[in-house]
C-alpha cells in the first residue's frame, strides 16, 4: 500500500533544491558566523545575504528581520518581547481563541505570570472575526498589543489583516501577525499588510523544520528572551543556524515566485478530492469560511453517529491504517488526543470535533493521489457512519 501524505499544514517535505543550497553550510562552510576569521566571515556573508533576500521579499529592511528556531519561537519572542519591554506600564493583549497554541499559550502565560490583561475578539461559527468587537476591545491609556494570525492553520481562513492593521494604527496599537500558514501561499509584504511584527516558519514552505523568522518593524521595542551573546542584534543570543537560515530565505523566495501556480494546483486538488468524496456518496460538511480561505487546507466534518463514541484520534488512526496521513489539528498531551480547540471555539461538540479532519495539500501531491485518498476515506467512513 502506498502512503499518501495530506498533512502539509503540519509540515512539508523539504524541496530537493533547498537541500542542495543548505548542504555546503553543513559540510565545507561550517564557520561560526560570529567569528572574525575568514571561516566565520564566509558564513556571516551567507547569513546576511539570506537576511537581505528575505527582507526584500517581504518589503522590510534587513535590520528588521531576525532568524529564530521556529514559528513558535518567533511568536513567543514578539509577544513576550513586547510585554517584557513594557513592564510597569499598562498593556493589554487582544487576540482570538482561534490562534495557534504558540500564541494562545504564550498569552495565557503572560496573563498568569505578569497579570497582563487579555481580550479575545468575537467570531462567528465559520471563524470570521468581528472587527467591531475588536475596536470595542481596544482600551485607551494603555498599550494595545494585537495578535491575529494571517491564515488559520486548521480552517485555512484568511483574516482581514489590512483592515486590522488600519484599526491598530488608528489606536497606536502594535500589531503582530502569525503568518506561519500564509507564508508561501499569500503575498507577504509588511507595508501592504501594515503589520508591526510577523512570524514565519520554514517547514511550512519546503525548508527544514527548526528554522523561523520574525519581522519586527523599526521602533517596536522588544526584550530578548535568550541571553548569552549579541547575536541577531541583541534580540536572540545563540550561534546562528546559517544552513537553515539560507534554506528558509531561498525556499521563501521560491514560494513567493510560484504563488499563483501553487494556489491553482491546490484548488485543483481540493476540487478533485471533494468531488471524489461526493461521487463516493460520503456525507461531509466543510468547516471555516469557504469564501475566503487558503485552498490547500480543508477541514471536514463527517456525520458520525454519537453511538460510535469516538475516543481520541480514532478517525485519524483509522485513516492512517488505510495509508492516508491527515490531522485533527489537535495537540497531543502525553498520548491523550484532545479535540481541536479551534473547532470547539466554533461551537462544535467534542464528538463533532473528533469526527472532523484537516486535509492539507502540497505542490507535490497529485490529482491521482487525492482521488485515491478519497476512496480510502470512503472505505474507512463506511464503517463509522
Ligand atoms: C499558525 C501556526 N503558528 C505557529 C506554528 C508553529 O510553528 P513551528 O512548528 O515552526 O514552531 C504553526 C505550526 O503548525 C502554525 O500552524
Amino acid at each position: 500500500m502506498t502512503r499518501i501524505y495530506l498533512d502539509n499544514a503540519s509540515t512539508t517535505p523539504v524541496e530537493p533544491d533547498i537541500v542542495k543550497e543548505l548542504l555546503p553550510f553543513l559540510e565545507t562552510q561550517f564557520g561560526n558566523a560570529s567569528s572574525i576569521h575568514a571561516f566565520g566571515q564566509q558564513t556571516r556573508n551567507a547569513l546576511e545575504l539570506a537576511r537581505e533576500e528575505l527582507a526584500k521579499e517581504i518589503g522590510a529592511k534587513p535590520s528588521e528581520v531576525f532568524f529564530t528556531s521556529s514559528g513558535t519561537e518567533a511568536d513567543n519572542l514578539s509577544l513576550k518581547g513586547v510585554v517584557l519591554a513594557t513592564l510597569g506600564k499598562p498593556i493589554q493583549i487582544i487576540t482570538s481563541k482561534l490562534e495557534h497554541k504558540a500564541v494562545l499559550e504564550t498569552v495565557e502565560w503572560l496573563e498568569k505570570k505578569f497579570g497582563v490583561a487579555v481580550e479575545y475578539v468575537a467570531h462567528d461559527a465559520h471563524g470570521r472575526l468581528d472587527l467591531d468587537d475588536l475596536k470595542q476591545k481596544i482600551r485607551p491609556n494603555c498599550l494595545n498589543l494585537i495578535s491575529i494570525m494571517h491564515a488559520n492553520n486548521e480552517l485555512g481562513n484568511i483574516n482581514p489583516i489590512k483592515e486590522i492593521a488600519e484599526i491598530a494604527k488608528s489606536y497606536n496599537a502594535i500589531f503582530h501577525t502569525d503568518a506561519v500558514q500564509s507564508a508561501g501561499k499569500l503575498k507577504l509584504h509588511v507595508d501592504e499588510l501594515g503589520v508591526d511584527m510577523m512570524a514565519i516558519s520554514g517547514h511550512k514552505f519546503y525548508a527544514p523544520k527548526g528554522i523561523g523568522a520574525i519581522y519586527i518593524r523599526t521602533g517596536v521595542q522588544i526584550e530578548s528572551l535568550l541571553h548569552g551573546g549579541t547575536h541577531e542584534r541583541n534580540r536572540r543570543a545563540s550561534t546562528e543556524n546559517v544552513a537553515f537560515s539560507v534554506a528558509l530565505a531561498k525556499a521563501f523566495k521560491q514560494s513567493q515566485q510560484n504563488l499563483q501556480q501553487t494556489n491553482l494546483h491546490a484548488q485543483l486538488l481540493q476540487k478533485a478530492f471533494l468531488d471524489s468524496l461526493s461521487e463516493l456518496n460520503v456525507p461531509f460538511s466543510l468547516n471555516g469560511d469557504e469564501t475566503n480561505k487558503l485552498p490547500h487546507i480543508i477541514n471536514l466534518s463527517f456525520p458520525i453517529p454519537t453511538e460510535q463514541k469516538l475516543a481520541g484520534d480514532v478517525l485519524l488512526l483509522a485513516l492512517d491504517a488505510a495509508g492516508v496521513a491527515v490531522s485533527s489539528g489537535s495537540a497531543c498531551t502525553s498520548g491523550t488526543a484532545k479535540p481541536s480547540h479551534v473547532l470547539l471555539a466554533l461551537g462544535k461538540t467534542e464528538h463533532e470535533a473528533r469526527a472532523s479532519v484537516r486535509v492539507s495539500f502540497s505542490k507535490f501531491n497529485t490529482i491521482e493521489e487525492v482521488r485515491e485518498a478519497a476512496t480510502r476515506f470512503a472505505d474507512v467512513l463506511k464503517r463509522l457512519l
